[in-house]
C-alpha cells in the first residue's frame, strides 16, 4: 500500500511517529518543475546543480519507523542562465525495486526485530544519506555502508549500482571524499567482522587503484573520514557496537566513556601497517570539516559531539529512537604531530552546529571558511540558521532562516571565474512550515548575514533530509551548464 493511498493509515502512523509528519513527511511524487517563481534574481554567474539526499519511504512502514529507514530520494535544482529546474527522484536501490515489485515493504526498520527481514539482509540499503559527484556522475551513499548508486547529475536518471568498473570488493560508507585537484575518490567501509574497516582509493576514471583492510579493535559506527594532500584520516571512536547485535549484522551502540578516541593517519596509498594512530579525548564525530598538512602536523577540524550518550529524559514508545537522534556538536580542531606522535585539541567555537561544508576545491588543503547549519534549540534535527565560520578565529556570522523556517545542508557554489575562497554562493532548501512549501535560497558567501540574494519558490515541500552537494556547471557531462 502506498503511504499516500490511504490517508487514515498515514494519520495513524503520523500520530505515533513525528518523522512521518510535517516537514519530515514523505512525498509520493517524482516531479520535474520548470518556470519557477523567483523572488529577486538568480545570479547570472551561478551555474550548476544543487542536490540533496534524504529518507522518503516508498511504502507504509511495518512497525516503528526510524527516520534513518526511509528509501533515499534526491532533490536537485539545476541552475543555468538565470533559470532553475527542480527534479526529485527516488534512488532505485535493489531494496526499492524489490519492494516496488512486492507492492509493500519487505524490511522492517532499525527499531524493529530483523528476523523477518530478507535472509542475510538485516537492514535495507537505502542509499539515503549523502550524495557526491565523481567521474561525471552523482553517487548516492548510505551511512551504514552499502552500494553506491549512480545518477545522472542533471536528469537524475538512474545509472544503476556503481561497482567502479568491476573493481569494488567492499561497500562504501556515506562520506567519501573527492580530491578536486587529482580527481581521486577516497572511501572507507565498516562492518561487524574483522578487520571492521576497509579503505580504498578510486581513480579519476572510476576504477579502484588502492584497497586495504584497517584493523579496529571491534565493531564501531564510524561516520566520516578526512583527507590531506598525502594522507587519509580514519576514525575509531568509542561509540561501540554490542557484540551480540554485531553477530547478526545489526547495531546496538553504547558510548565507552573511558575509551580514547583514535584517529588513524594513513598515507594516501598506505598499507594497514603504515597507519599511525593518534589518541584523543573520548567523543563521537559525525562529520569532519576539513584537514590539511602544516609542517609536521596534520590539522583536522570536525563537529565534535562531546556526550553521545542517549538522552534519558524521554519516554513513550519512540523514546529510544528520539534519544539517539541528538545533535549536540561544536567545532573542534585537532593537531596530529607526525614527528612526536602527540595529539592536541581545542574547541574552535562552542555553538551547536553541524552539517559542515567548505569550498570543495579545498578539500584536503588549508581552508579558512566553513559553513555549518545551526541546530535549533526547538529540535535537534532542524536547522534554524546558516553559519559562516572563520576557522582561524572561531568567529562566525549567521543568517537566521526565520520563525518556522528550516534550512538544509548548504554547499558552497563558486562563482564562475571566482578568485577568492568565499567568492561564490551558498544554496539551501528552506522549508516554511506555515506555507507547507519549500524554496531554494541563494546567499552571497562573502556576506552571509545579509540574507538571500534570491528565493526560488517551489510549489511543493522538500522533506527535511540529510546531505547535499554542489556540482559546478563546467563539470557536468557535456562540460557546459
Ligand atoms: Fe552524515
Amino acid at each position: 500500500m502506498s503511504l499516500h493511498a490511504d490517508h487514515a493509515d498515514l494519520a495513524t502512523m503520523a500520530e505515533v511517529n513525528p518523522y512521518l509528519l510535517g516537514g519530515f513527511a514523505p512525498t509520493p511524487d517524482e516531479l520535474t518543475l520548470t518556470d519557477l517563481d523567483v523572488v529577486g534574481e538568480i545570479p547570472a554567474d551561478l551555474n550548476g546543480v544543487y542536490v540533496r539526499n534524504g529518507p522518503n519511504p516508498q511504502f507504509e512502514p511495518k512497525g516503528r519507523y526510524h527516520w534513518f529507514d526511509g528509501d533515499g530520494m534526491v532533490h536537485a535544482v539545476h541552475i543555468a542562465d538565470g533559470k532553475a529546474v527542480y527534479r526529485n527522484r527516488w534512488i532505485r536501490t535493489d531494496g526499492f525495486r524489490r519492494e516496488r515489485s512486492a507492492g509493500g515493504v519487505l524490511w522492517r526498520g532499525i527499531m524493529e526485530p530483523w528476523q523477518d527481514n530478507p535472509p542475510g539482509e538485516a537492514e535495507k540499503d537505502t542509499a539515503n544519506t549523502d550524495v557526491i559527484f565523481h567521474n561525471e556522475r552523482l553517487l548516492a551513499l548510505w551511512y551504514r555502508a552499502g552500494k553506491p548508486y549512480a545518477l545522472d547529475p542533471v536528469t537524475l536518471e538512474d545509472l544503476g549500482p556503481e561497482d567502479f568498473d568491476g573493481t569494488l570488493r567492499s561497500e562504501v560508507s556515506a562520506h567519501a571524499k573527492v580530491d578536486d585537484r587529482t580527481g581521486e575518490l577516497f572511501f572507507f567501509d565498516y562492518g561487524v567482522k574483522p578487520p571492521y574497516m576497509r579503505y580504498g582509493v578510486v581513480s579519476p576514471a572510476g576504477a579502484i587503484k588502492h584497497f586495504v583492510g584497517i584493523d579496529l579493535p571491534g565493531p564501531r559506527l564510524p561516520h566520516d573520514m578526512a583527507i590531506t594532500e598525502r594522507y587519509s584520516i580514519l576514525m575509531d571512536l568509542p561509540l561501540v557496537n554490542d557484540p551480540r547485535a554485531a553477530a547478526v549484522g545489526r547495531y546496538k551502540l553504547h558510548f565507552e566513556r573511558e575509551m580514547p578516541s583514535r584517529f588513524g593517519v594513513i598515507p594516501r596509498y598506505g598499507t594497514a601497517a603504515d597507519v599511525r594512530w593518534f589518541e584523543a579525548e573520548p567523543c563521537f564525530i559525525y562529520h569532519s570539516v576539513n584537514a590539511w598538512e602544516e609542517g609536521d602536523e596534520i590539522v583536522m577540524d570536525v563537529c565534535r559531539v562531546k556526550r553521545p550518550e542517549p538522552r534519558s529524559d524521554l519516554d513513550g514508545p519512540l523514546a529510544q529512537m528520539l534519544a539517539y537522534l541528538r545533535l549536540d556538536a561544536h567545532m573542534q580542531r585537532y593537531r596530529f604531530n607526525l614527528r612526536t606522535g602527540r595529539t592536541t585539541e581545542h574547541p574552535v567555537d562552542d555553538d551547536n552546529s553541524e552539517f559542515p561544508s567548505i569550498d570543495q576545491r579545498l578539500v584536503g588543503r588549508r581552508s579558512r571558511y566553513a559553513y555549518t547549519m545551526h541546530i535549533s534549540p526547538e529540535s535537534e534535527l532542524l536547522f534554524d540558521g546558516l553559519m559562516k565560520y572563520d576557522v582561524n578565529s572561531g568567529v562566525a556570522e549567521t543568517y537566521w532562516f526565520g520563525a518556522g523556517r528550516w534550512g538544509s545542508e548548504a554547499p558552497f557554489a563558486p562563482r564562475a571565474g571566482a578568485t577568492g575562497e568565499d567568492d561564490g554562493y551558498l544554496v539551501s532548501y528552506v522549508y516554511d512550515e506555515r506555507e507547507g512549501r519549500s524554496e531554494v535560497e541563494v546567499l552571497n558567501a562573502a556576506d552571509v548575514s545579509a540574507g538571500p540574494l534570491c528565493r526560488i519558490k517551489l510549489p511543493v515541500r522538500v522533506p527535511i533530509g540529510f546531505h547535499a552537494t554542489w556540482v559546478p556547471g563546467e563539470r557536468l557531462p557535456g562540460g557546459s551548464a
